[in-house]
């Protein structure tokens, strides 16, 4: 029985990837995670606020980073930032040497600029590929969805004709037109799609009057809109596919396999539960295609993707209408 698959074009012992979040920040988290299972990392976003304007401009200028020590640097860096752009980089080289699966670098961004050199430094540090994670609030009314998507695809272009490792971006699921901008992206280079970023939560404090953002943990009702989106590119993009959002058990991976996912990357099962649940998660996948007769996760995916199914339109009604 075969769990392997093949994201980015990087061959992975599973789909169980551990995503982009707190849990890589610890060498022992992190090593513990892979002797439970986890087939790849993806790093914490370093953000385009941290790396570009003045912060930048110190960084490419303070010294040659080919090889970057990660000591002797030219700014003070935010203390409210978990990793300056050279602690990232010293981190991610740390990460790298600890594990011996492939490790991904994530870089947060909206705009292209020269920050996006920035993805170079985290190739040269040994990043296996990148995640870029393009989120958008999008609430300028003098912005047009064209004006923000053709900003995305360019951004894209620009980090792809930086680096050669692959690149796989990780969406929200704020497109009017989804699917098309996923295949521009597609057409722009990307190597992967991540389906979907997940917001903060806003409330107002009606007494404080402010803003208040939250990140309540995900649950398993956060799986159904990525698994929608997973189905909708399978078979259309030549892009890898991975769903970040509410995978909490081996049924969810095979849920997303059969979508069409290549991986699935977790954060909150593995917080709420430990490093651990790395392996029951492949103990439940294995049980599962035994009982079902899988031999491998390869055969099933895709098999319920919008071309596949019989009734695609399942997928697409969203309203209250009744089927028949
Ligand atoms: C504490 C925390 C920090 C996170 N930091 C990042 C980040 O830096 N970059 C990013 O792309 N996603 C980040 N995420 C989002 C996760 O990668 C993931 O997409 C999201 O948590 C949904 O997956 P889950 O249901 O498995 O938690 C973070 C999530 C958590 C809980």
């Amino acid at each position: 029985m075969s769990l392997a698959t093949t994201y980015l074009g990087l061959p992975l012992g599973s789909p169980l990837v551990v995503g982009s979040g707190p849990l890589t920040d610890d060498l022992d988290t992190v090593r513990r995670l892979e002797d439970a299972g986890a087939s790849a990392f993806v790093l914490r976003s370093l953000y385009e606020e941290q790396v570009k304007g003045e912060q930048m401009d110190a960084f490419f200028n303070s010294e040659n980073h080919e090889d970057s020590s990660g000591e002797a640097m030219s700014y003070a860096p935010d203390p409210e930032i978990p990793f300056g752009p050279d602690e990232y980089l010293e981190h991610l080289r740390r990460v790298k040497q600890a594990v011996g699966v492939p490790v991904l670098a994530s870089l947060d961004g909206s705009t292209p600029g020269g920050w996006t050199s920035f993805a170079r430094l985290m190739e040269q540090a040994g990043a296996d590929a990148l995640e870029l994670d393009l989120y958008h609030a999008a609430s300028d009314p003098d912005r047009s969805a064209a004006e923000v998507e053709s900003g995305m695809i360019e951004l894209v272009r620009a980090v792809k004709r930086t680096v050669r490792i692959p690149v796989a971006v990780k969406l929200a699921p704020l497109f009017t037109a989804f699917a098309h901008f996923a295949r521009q992206l597609d057409a722009a280079g990307a190597d992967g799609l991540t389906l979907f970023t997940r917001f903060h939560h806003v409330d107002i404090d009606v007494v404080e009057l402010e803003v208040v953002r939250t990140f309540p943990p995900s649950d398993g009702r956060d799986l159904s809109l990525r698994l929608r989106g997973v189905a909708a590119l399978t078979g259309r993009v030549k892009a890898s596919l991975a769903v970040t959002g509410g995978v909490q058990t081996g049924l969810d991976v095979v849920k997303a396999t059969m979508t069409g996912a290549h991986v699935t990357q977790l954060v909150g099962a593995l917080l709420r539960h430990g490093p651990a649940h790395l392996a029951t998660l492949r103990a439940e996948i294995e049980a599962w295609m035994r009982e079902n007769d899988w031999p491998s996760l390869d055969e099933m995916r895709g098999n319920m993707g919008f071309g596949r199914v019989a009734d695609p339109a399942a997928f697409e009604r969203a309203n209250f209408m009744l089927s028949r």
